[in-house]
């Protein structure tokens, strides 16, 4: 995330991410996974802006941004990028609305949010915005709270989230993300990698996908990919990008396997889908090797196409 503030107003800007390795260890009685994941925050952002009110009142509007919509070529944008609920079922809201009533007070805020991270992508926007938006409450109401309270906040809300605070850490936005994804462990390592990420038309459930998954009876260990991450050849690292959630992924939708494979004859080193889908990336040589392949698969109208790197985000 990085901050731009005046004094009454906020605006952050807030990365999407991918997912670099996740293994599933087993179901917990509440209902969520454990679970083992490698996530890297990308250099593609939504911008939120929390004004601080003399009313009561929280409001939120919402709109895609102009890039983003031409980067769904004028297809129907809706169904490329996602909804976008203004009201409190939108995450953002609740995140205020959460830091209000934890703080004991009773102050409006004005919230707008410019997205560019499509929704239901398994790329972390709304749990990215969530995070931004707890910690652009905080400043503007001049709560003072650590890190820690607001990562505590930030489970409630969802699993994602805490990584997202923990970014800002973090050079290479790389982290090892544990239990149901909220306890992380940031990832010392400066490496820079290249990325094409394609939304396909549809997005997916992260609900739905977890419902249809299996624990395997052997998972894999991220510490591998680890050690490529640190010293490793992209080759190394293509080799052992894993995600296990590809598999009931694959069941409820028929873009993921059209998505890897087109990845992967446009020449990427190695595809994969992020988190609960249903985008995908594909992992590239350098920046050049990444214009390169994203140009192939725009031209074969798969959705939204971009590029991106790995990067460290600072939010204070
Ligand atoms: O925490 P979050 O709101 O992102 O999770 C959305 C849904 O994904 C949960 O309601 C749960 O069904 C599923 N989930 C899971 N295990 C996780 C994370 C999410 O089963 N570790």
């Amino acid at each position: 995330m990085f901050l731009k503030r005046s004094a009454d107003s906020i605006i952050i800007h807030s990365p999407a991410k991918l997912n670099l390795f996740l293994e599933l260890l087993g179901k917990r009685s509440d209902g969520f996974h454990e679970l083992e994941t490698i996530m890297a925050a990308i250099n593609v952002f939504d911008t939120l802006r929390l004004t601080a009110t003399d009313d009561t009142q929280l409001t939120l509007s919402c709109q895609f941004a102009p890039g983003a919509i031409a980067a769904a070529a004028h297809d129907d944008a809706d169904a490329l990028l996602g909804d976008l609920p203004a009201g409190p079922e939108n995450l953002v809201y609740r995140a205020v609305d959460l830091v209000r009533k934890t703080a004991g007070i009773e102050r409006g805020a004005k919230i707008e949010l410019v997205k560019r991270i499509p929704a239901a992508s398994g790329l972390g926007g709304a749990s990215s915005d969530a995070a931004a938006a707890l910690v652009a409450a905080d400043i503007v109401w001049k709560l003072g709270w650590s890190r820690a309270k607001l990562s505590e906040l930030a489970a409630q809300l969802g699993s994602d989230i805490p990584f997202f605070l923990h970014a800002g850490l973090l050079g290479s936005g790389l982290a090892m993300c544990r239990g149901r994804g909220e306890i992380i462990e940031p990832l010392r390592i400066t490496r820079r990698m290249h990325f094409v990420v394609v939304r396909p038309p549809g997005g997916l459930s992260t609900a739905a996908v977890f419902r249809q998954c299996t624990i395997p009876s052997e998972p894999l260990a991220a510490r591998d990919l680890c050690e490529s991450l640190q010293s490793g050849s992209t080759a190394d690292i293509g080799r052992r990008i894993h995600n296990r959630l590809t598999e009931p992924s694959r069941e409820l939708s028929t873009e993921i396997d059209r998505l890897t494979s087109s990845m992967l004859r446009a020449g990427a080193i190695s595809s994969q889908m992020s988190g609960s889908g249903s985008a995908c990336f594909a992992l590239c040589k350098d920046a050049r090797h990444a214009r390169s392949v994203a140009a192939k698969l725009q031209s074969q109208r798969l959705g939204v196409v971009f590029t991106a790197s790995n990067c460290g985000v600072q939010w204070n």
